[in-house]
């Protein structure tokens, strides 16, 4: 198995799928992960192609984009397959990307693996600060979700289906998930950087809501 050739056949068959995608999980989003991936890894004892595999798969088949089925990882396992990955490692990464992502924390997305970690910490890491606020009115866009709305307050998740209504505002995702990522980080290095990226979201809507109520009348 060349790991190299894996390595660069994946980056280039990742970023034609990804390109375009304009809800958040673009390739740059990937790029990203990718990159915070190998830093967090090379702080931890890891297997770095399993970590910089999973980084650049574990989008490929999106539970969002999947119709909600979130247990189909059909062409990141074809993919795989195809460029004659040992099936041990295909294992560990597909094992990761099913449990990965945080789903309105209704679901167990615990990682038994530091490589599981280290990626979960990493697609984490680039949904909060200024990048996770982007990317959530980016992906609320595209689901034309509205901005604000005060009447409507966030949510206690109970299930998944409660994650998937579509009738809530974008406001609301940063106290029913973004402001949670911080407590669950699982490396010690992405806790650090996380508490940064936390406290600009706290400062980004003490502004919002600052300019929301400037002088404010009810019409
Ligand atoms: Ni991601």
């Amino acid at each position: 198995m060349n790991k190299e050739l894996i390595l660069e056949k994946t980056k280039a068959f990742v970023k034609d799928k990804l390109y375009g995608e304009s809800s958040g999980h673009d390739w740059f989003h990937i790029e990203r992960v990718y990159n915070l991936s190998t830093y967090l890894c090379e702080k931890e004892e890891a297997d770095s192609f399993i970590v910089e595999m999973t980084a650049l798969l574990h989008d490929i088949d999106d539970w969002k984009f999947s119709e909600g089925n979130e247990t189909v990882t059909t062409t990141t396992e074809n993919y795989l397959k195809s460029v004659d990955v040992d099936i041990k490692s295909i294992n560990k990464i597909i094992k990761i990307i099913k449990t990965m992502s945080f789903k309105g924390g209704v679901v167990n997305s615990i990682q038994d693996s530091i490589e599981g970690k280290i990626v979960q910490d990493a697609d984490r890491l680039d949904a909060i600060g200024a990048i996770g606020i982007a990317r959530t009115f980016a992906y609320s866009g595209s689901e034309n979700r509205l901005m604000y709305d005060p009447s409507i307050k966030p949510l206690d998740f109970k299930t998944l289906d409660d994650v998937k209504n579509k009738d809530n505002h974008t406001v609301n995702h940063f106290y029913e998930k973004l402001l949670k990522l911080k407590d669950l980080m699982n490396t010690d290095t992405a806790k650090h950087i996380a508490e940064e990226r936390h406290r600009f979201m706290e400062l980004f809507l003490d502004e919002f809501y600052y300019e929301w109520n400037f002088n404010k009348k009810s019409l």
